[in-house]
């Protein structure tokens, strides 16, 4: 039996990147060979083990076959005669078709290394084809990566054409785009997603809402170059999202404008059903960004209600992420990731002048509950007007 480091670890470790896991491919042993050196098996569509004491993954080397559509649809075969360079060939990339014995020795048969240097992301066999998930992989790899120069080998953008012509992109179910999605919004170069995406026509079928939309990109890099949370940057990935139509597909009315951006938001978290928290702020965003936007021409009363609007004093984080979204994904601010951006300033020490106001028992005495939340208004809006009296 020899056991293999196999995929992202080998990969990172050449790219002299840190590794977050190690996996590791079993030759020449079967399940119960494992089992009895006390690993425990918890693959259930092939054999998965963890190490008794690490806990790493270990998997039997296997060949896998299609045999329905959809990534669900394969057939794997496992045993001590399939080879390491069989298993090698079933991966995705050639990047991540690498292994290392534990001599040290590395297992290349595919070119790994080559494409390494020649920073490609280069599918290993035309079975590539087979995982429509691998789309999802591929931009988001390249999402990571581009910073170190990597791009998408032409014969795998072709390929990757291709596959979503013949129907593959269609055949991802929400919760793995939703996954592989927000994993990439965490990479270095979000936008790069997309635009491998719209490359090789997926993203016609995965969000058409962004497909003409070059400011949004431009709003992700802003995003990512103030290190935003990946919530932050999906909020600016949706921001009026399709508010940038044609004159005649576009509503009349501003108002309508926005509500036509908040139902592309349900519209999209529907589709992918996206978590709560994600979908909120991307809704917030989308209606008040142009509030905040104006923030230094509004008076007191506006601000305290956008304070309540965003109920700012009870989820104090999420109105510092609007604030950050708005900052990232502002047309005027694109490009130019290191203007200032008075009106975050301006809403931060708002929020501060009226989140310091308290009541005492003194001020509660002989109120009801309505009427000490109209004294607490009434006290804050004082404390904003006071706070900033040149306010027009
Ligand atoms: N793999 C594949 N096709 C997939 C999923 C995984 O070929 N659809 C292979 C690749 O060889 C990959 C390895 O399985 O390197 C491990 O997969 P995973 O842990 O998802 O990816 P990593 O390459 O380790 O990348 P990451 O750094 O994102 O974890």
């Amino acid at each position: 039996m020899d056991i293999y480091l196999v995929g992202g670890a080998v990969r990172d470790t050449l790219l002299g990147r840190p590794v977050s896991e190690r996996d590791w491919v079993v030759v020449g042993a079967d399940p119960a060979t494992l089992s009895a050196l006390g690993y425990r098996q918890v693959g259930k569509d092939f054999p998965v083990f963890l190490h008794p004491q690490t806990h790493e993954e270990y998997a039997l080397a296997r060949t896998e076959r299609k045999v329905a559509p959809g990534y669900h649809g394969f057939v794997t075969h496992h045993a001590p005669e399939v080879t390491l360079e069989q298993d090698l060939a079933r991966r995705d990339l050639t990047i991540n078709a690498m292994a290392q014995a534990a001599d040290g020795t590395l297992v290349d048969p595919y070119g790994g290394q080559r494409d390494l240097k020649a920073r490609l992301l280069r599918h290993v066999s035309p079975a590539f084809s087979e995982d429509p998930l691998r789309l999802l992989r591929v931009a988001r790899f390249a999402a990571r990566y581009a910073p170190l120069g990597f791009t998408v080998a032409t014969e795998t953008r072709r390929l990757m054409r291709d596959m979503v012509t013949a129907g593959e992109a269609a055949s991802l179910v929400a919760e793995r785009i939703w996954q592989e999605t927000v994993r990439a919004l965490a990479e270095p170069s979000p936008r790069t997603y997309f635009e491998v995406l719209r490359d090789c026509g997926a993203l016609t079928v995965l969000l058409p809402e962004l497909e003409m939309s070059e400011q949004r990109l431009r709003g992700l890099d802003a995003a990512a170059a103030i290190a935003a949370s990946t919530r932050v940057r999906f909020a600016v990935l949706l921001r009026e999202l399709g508010t940038d139509l044609t004159p005649l597909e576009k509503p009349p009315l501003p108002i309508a404008n926005e509500a036509y951006g908040v139902a592309v938001v349900h519209a999209v978290c529907d589709r992918w059903r996206v978590p709560t928290d994600f979908r909120e702020l991307a809704e917030l965003v989308c209606r008040e960004h142009l509030r905040v936007h104006h923030a230094l021409e509004l008076p007191p009363a506006t601000v305290l209600e956008l304070l309540e609007t965003c109920d700012a004093f009870r989820r104090r984080e999420r109105f510092a992420e609007l604030l950050e979204a708005c900052e990232a994904g502002h047309p005027e601010q694109l490009g130019l990731e290191t203007l200032p951006y008075p009106q975050s300033t301006l809403l931060t020490a708002a929020f501060a002048a009226a989140a310091a106001v308290q009541l005492t028992a003194t001020d509660r005495t002989g109120l009801a509950g309505p009427a000490i939340g109209l004294l607490l208004r009434e006290r804050r809006l004082a404390a904003l007007t006071r706070w900033r009296p040149t306010f027009t």
